[in-house]
C-alpha cells in the first residue's frame, strides 16, 4: 500500500507539509512518499505559455507521482482564502494533461494554518471542486491553530481532538485501500 502525501505549499517551513507527513505516518504498514512541491519547478501557466511549452515534464511527473499511489494525502496551505499560487499553478498545468488530476485515487484532504480558521476556506474550495478532478474524497480535516496543536520535537499532532480526527480520516483511507487490495 503506497501513500503519496504533500503540503500544497512551497514554503521551506511548510506546516502543511508537516501535517501531511504526520497524517501519512498514521497509515501503519504503508509505504509513504512525501512530495516537495519545490521539486516540480514549472513556469507560470498561461495559454500562451502552454502553446509554447506543451506539456511540461514537471506537470507530467506530478501526475505520475499520483498515479504511483494507492492513496493520496494533501494538506492545503491557505493564502488569502485560497490555494497557494505554486499549488494552483502546478495543478492548472496538470489539469491540462488530465483533468482527473487525482486519477480517482482514494484521497484525504487536510488544511492547517496558525490561526483559528484552520485554512477552512481553501479546504472548502478543494472539497467543492473535488468531483471535477478525479478525487475519491474519503475525509477532510482542518487543524486549527497549528502551532498549539503540533509538537515540533516529536513532529506530531498532540491536540487530542485534532489527532482523533486525523486518525479517523487516515483509517478511513487505509480501510478503503485494504479492501481494494
Ligand atoms: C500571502 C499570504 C496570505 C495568507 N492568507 C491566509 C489566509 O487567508 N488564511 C489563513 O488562515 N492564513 C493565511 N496566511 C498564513 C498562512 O496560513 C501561513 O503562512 C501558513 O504557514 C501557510 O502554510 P504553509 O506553512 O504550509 O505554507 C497567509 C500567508 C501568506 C504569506
Amino acid at each position: 500500500m503506497k501513500i503519496v502525501a504533500f503540503g500544497a505549499s512551497t514554503s521551506s517551513t511548510s506546516i502543511n507539509k508537516s501535517l501531511a507527513a504526520f497524517a501519512a505516518s498514521l497509515a501503519k504498514g504503508a509505504e509513504v512518499e512525501i512530495l516537495d512541491l519545490n521539486d516540480f519547478e514549472i513556469p507560470l501557466f498561461s495559454e500562451d505559455a502552454e502553446m509554447k511549452l506543451g506539456q511540461p515534464q514537471a506537470a507530467q511527473e506530478f501526475l505520475n507521482k499520483i498515479k504511483s499511489a494507492d492513496g493520496v494525502i494533501v494538506s492545503f496551505a491557505e493564502h488569502n482564502g485560497s490555494y497557494t499560487a505554486a499549488y494552483k499553478n502546478l495543478f492548472d498545468w496538470a489539469s491540462r494533461i488530465d483533468q482527473k488530476v487525482y486519477q480517482d485515487k482514494p484521497t484525504v484532504f487536510l488544511a492547517t494554518s496558525p490561526g483559528a480558521g484552520g485554512a477552512g476556506s481553501v479546504l472548502a474550495a478543494a472539497k467543492a471542486s473535488a468531483p471535477f478532478f478525479g478525487v475519491d474524497l474519503k475525509a477532510a480535516v482542518s487543524v486549527k491553530s497549528f502551532y498549539q496543536a503540533f509538537d515540533a520535537e516529536t513532529q506530531s499532532i498532540t491536540d487530542p481532538v485534532a489527532r482523533a480526527e486525523l486518525e479517523s480520516a487516515v483509517h478511513h483511507l487505509t480501510d478503503t485501500l485494504r479492501v481494494a487490495q
